[in-house]
């Protein structure tokens, strides 16, 4: 089997799907190969991530990958959500084939995408605290 059971268990009944309508940040990447894009909403209080949602146009493990980064950021700090890799999301999907890796990138960017929104709406450069964003770019 290519997928683990988490894998498709997570694209076909992916967690927190949707938007945040007062979402207090929101973040877009995509990649330019393979054409996917990923939508992050999140809520925030308190520095706490109270609740997150996405949409995902993009290949199952971009959707699976998706709903286990929310799935980890919810209740979480900005702090902990921050420290959230792509090779977490991975390890907690039990794994993904190599060439569905950057599948994972786009799940990490997308939160920290939404973290610097985030703090651009408070007036404060998300840049030393969230780093660029950076496009997988596989
Ligand atoms: Fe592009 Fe999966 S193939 S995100």
């Amino acid at each position: 089997m290519l997928y683990s059971e988490k894998v498709l268990d997570h694209f076909s009944n992916p967690r927190n799907v949707g938007e945040i309508e007062d979402a207090d940040g929101v973040g877009e990447i995509g990649n330019a190969k393979c054409g996917d894009i990923m939508k992050m909403y999140l809520k925030i209080d308190d520095n706490i991530i109270t609740d997150a949602k996405f949409k995902t146009f993009g290949c199952g493990a971009a959707v699976a990958t998706s709903s286990m980064a929310t799935e980890l950021i919810k209740g979480k700090s900005i702090d902990d959500a921050l420290k959230l890799t792509n090779q977490a999301v991975v390890e907690a999907l039990d794994g993904l084939p190599a060439v569905k890796i950057h599948c994972s990138v786009l799940a990490e960017q997308a939160v920290r995408s939404a973290l610097s929104d985030y703090y651009t709406r408070q007036g404060i450069d998300p840049v030393p605290i969230v780093g660029e964003i950076k496009e997988p770019e596989e």
